[in-house]
């Protein structure tokens, strides 16, 4: 990285700033405090941080923070899904809003938040990920304009009765996750739930699933098993029973069904297989090489993505102590083929306004993203805000101070 200028003798650099906004935990937009027009300030009349220095071409900017979320956003259920954007939607926001669009792809969708932000921005959405069961998250939420569960779907789910399957995830998980009570439960439900007619009410009773199975486990990932009373902080989430949770977040998904008038989808493809069609704006949320540990989706979430087609078509593997399936490749993750991927996700993506969350954590480097996206873009733009990523509650390992960037390219 290219040293920037010496820095002028009182003269604050925004990382200064940004580092003084940050302390505890800042909610605050970088654009406060800099003694300049709060609207958005581009390159030439601020100090830049070095690495931004660097770069030629883009501009870095400001958001005041100020456009008001879509209501509907914020009830979107927290998933602490690892890399979740949810605590940044404001500020994603802020800066989708000034963009001209009217449909958007959300190609690494994850927990969904930034998608069903979206369609509550008004706009046709089209949300996948390479992973199942984020996909029965995107159907329930943002595909789905109008369906709930009601009455006679919540009794056809908790019906008791047989099944060829019959225990599966009893017989595989016991002493692993959860009590057999709730194992059984998990069983019932996921038997019930094809025999239900509508497709958007049992995407409802997998999405309610899935986040009963994410409540009730310790850290909300499933690389710990066994007896985890470690982890029993007292919280209610860990006291009530997987039944519990469930009808709970019956009504959670029901209450953030809603019509927003365009036709949307959510779908589980691979970000090079899907297409690009009557696509105006992509935004992308890739996972990012990690400088230490790793970012395996699957490693931490392989009972979701079982769970979520009943374990069809993925091998468990009996001699792992959690029971896991193969994790799935991307070429994100790695240092080798990461930079490759960059520039053919850029190249797929050449006629649409591209939107990219980056953090100062991941590699490549900035500067070296930047110059991938110029080759297909004339107008590039930095957004930057410092960012705290809450996992897990393992406060040592989980918690990671970053500067988030939103990269624009048109
Ligand atoms: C950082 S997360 C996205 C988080 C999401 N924006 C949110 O706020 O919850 C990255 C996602 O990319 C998905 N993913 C990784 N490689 C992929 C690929 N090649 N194609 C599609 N999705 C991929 C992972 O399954 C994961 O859900």
């Amino acid at each position: 990285m290219v040293e920037g200028s010496p820095r002028r003798r009182n003269s604050r650099t925004i990382d200064d700033i940004s580092r003084d906004l940050f302390e505890g935990e800042s909610t605050e937009p970088l654009g406060y405090g800099l003694g300049v027009s709060p609207d958005k300030v581009h390159g030439a009349d601020m100090p830049q941080p070095a690495s931004l220095r660097s770069i030629p071409g883009p501009t870095l900017a400001y958001s005041r923070g100020d456009t008001p979320l879509p209501a509907r956003a914020r009830d979107y259920p927290e998933l602490r899904y690892m890399g979740s954007k949810q605590r940044l939607l404001p500020w994603i926001h802020d800066i989708l809003h000034e963009l001209d669009f009217n449909s958007v792809l959300d190609p690494f969708s994850g927990g969904g938040c930034v998608g069903y932000l979206l369609k509550a921005m008004n706009k046709r959405v089209v949300a996948s990920d390479f992973l199942n069961f984020p996909k029965e998250f995107a159907k329930a939420t943002i595909e789905n304009n109008g369906h709930h569960l009601d009455g006679p779907a919540i009794k056809t789910l908790l019906r008791a009765g047989r099944s060829k399957n019959q225990g599966f995830v009893e017989r595989t998980f016991s002493g692993i996750f959860y009590k057999p009570s709730d194992l059984r439960f998990i069983d019932r439900i996921s038997m019930n739930i094809p025999k239900l007619a509508d497709e958007y009410q049992q995407s409802i009773a997998r999405a309610a699933l899935l986040r009963s199975c994410l409540k009730r486990q310790p850290r909300g990932v499933f690389t710990v098993s066994g007896n985890l009373a470690k982890y029993d902080d007292g919280r209610r989430d860990l006291r009530l029973s997987i039944e519990e949770h469930f009808l709970e977040q019956i009504e959670v998904f029901n209450s953030v069904v809603f019509d927003n008038g365009k036709r949307n989808f959510a779908l589980r493809n691979d970000v090079f297989a899907g297409r690009t069609e009557n696509i105006d704006l992509v935004y992308l949320d890739p996972p990012y090489v990690p400088r230490s540990d790793d970012n395996c989706y699957i490693k931490r979430y392989h009972f979701l993505e079982g769970l979520s087609c009943n374990w069809e078509g993925l091998e468990i593997d009996y001699d792992t102590k959690v029971r896991k399936i193969a994790k799935r490749y991307t070429p994100f993750s790695y240092r080798r083929t990461a930079i490759d991927a960059f520039e053919r996700m850029f190249h797929k993506f050449r006629n649409q306004i591209v939107v990219m969350s980056y953090s100062s954590n991941g590699f490549p480097e900035l500067d070296v993203l930047v110059a991938l996206l110029e080759r297909q873009k004339k107008k590039i733009t930095v957004h930057k805000r410092p960012h705290r990523y809450h996992f897990g509650t393992h406060a040592a390992v989980s918690r990671a101070i970053v500067d988030e960037y939103l990269i624009v390219g048109e």
